[in-house]
């Protein structure tokens, strides 16, 4: 058997991500009246890996996701996974304030149809690391926590896959790093996250792979430092912000 090129730069105990994708979209198409949301988009994910699709506001992110998750249909193109074999966390979590992070848990697990909810909810609080939270309303949850029990509740149902939409948009940068290392946990155990975002710096932090969207159109599919190296070549180098360096390469792509 070759040697694995990867293998070295992997930590311990984190499996390879297969060659073989568990998610697979293309040529992806969709229309709201005449505006064209996405044209002709294809991606993939394979076991463990991390994806990032980055773009401005508007740049069809949130359409991207929610035709993978299988909750829009497109006008074109197909998605290699069903519905209920993708787990999908929208960027607005659908928690119950009121309830309880355990109510919570239960009741997504009784909707999910979970054989066993109970056993279920103690999975997910381990697994969110919140056991000794399970009493605590929702509402008296840091916005990380909460975004931990959001993304628990997006894979209920053992999914392979992992959808998120702008993940931290609403965190703070401590909050944020506990989300990440909760994610990049599931990615390690094989979970394909798939996850949008607007900052390039966390698209190159956490991403393996990233997409660059703009009104629609697929600019750039690669290794994260790939684009790192085009955007700070393109933006003028001079050591400015990444940030700054990738407007100008959306500017350079007419956008
Ligand atoms: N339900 C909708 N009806 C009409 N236009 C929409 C709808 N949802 C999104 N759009 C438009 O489609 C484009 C992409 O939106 P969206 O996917 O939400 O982008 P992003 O998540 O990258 O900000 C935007 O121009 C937006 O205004
Ligand atoms: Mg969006």
């Amino acid at each position: 058997m070759p040697a694995d090129p990867t293998a070295a730069a992997r930590p311990q105990g984190a499996p390879a991500a297969e060659s073989a994708p568990v998610l697979e979209a293309e040529g992806l198409v969709k229309r709201y009246r005449d505006r064209e949301a996405l044209r002709d988009v294809s991606l993939s994910a394979a076991r463990g890996e991390i994806v990032a699709v980055i773009g401005p506001n508007g740049a069809g992110k949130t359409t991207l996701l929610t035709i993978l998750a299988g909750i829009l249909k497109p006008d074109a193109g197909r998605v290699s996974l069903g519905p209920r074999e993708v787990g999908w966390v929208p960027q607005q979590p659908a928690l119950y304030r009121k309830l309880t992070v355990a109510e919570n848990l239960r009741l997504f697990a009784r909707l999910e149809k979970a054989s066993d909810p109970e056993l279920e909810v103690k999975r997910m609080l381990e697994l969110t690391g919140l056991l000794d939270r399970s009493d605590d309303q929702v509402a008296e949850l840091s916005g990380g926590n909460r975004q931990r029990v959001n993304i628990a509740i997006g894979l209920l149902g053992h999914q392979r896959v992992l959808l998120l939409d702008e993940p931290s948009a609403s965190l703070d940068p401590r909050q944020r790093e506990r989300v990440w290392e909760f994610v990049l946990g599931l990615a390690e155990a094989g979970t394909a996250v798939v996850y949008s975002t607007h900052n390039i710096q966390e698209a190159e932090r956490y991403a393996r792979r990233v997409l660059v969207l703009a009104d629609g159109e697929l600019l750039f599919t690669g290794p994260a430092r790939e684009l790192k190296d085009v955007v700070q070549r393109e933006g003028g180098g001079g050591g400015g912000d990444l940030e700054e360096a990738f407007v100008a390469f959306l500017r350079t792509r007419g956008h």
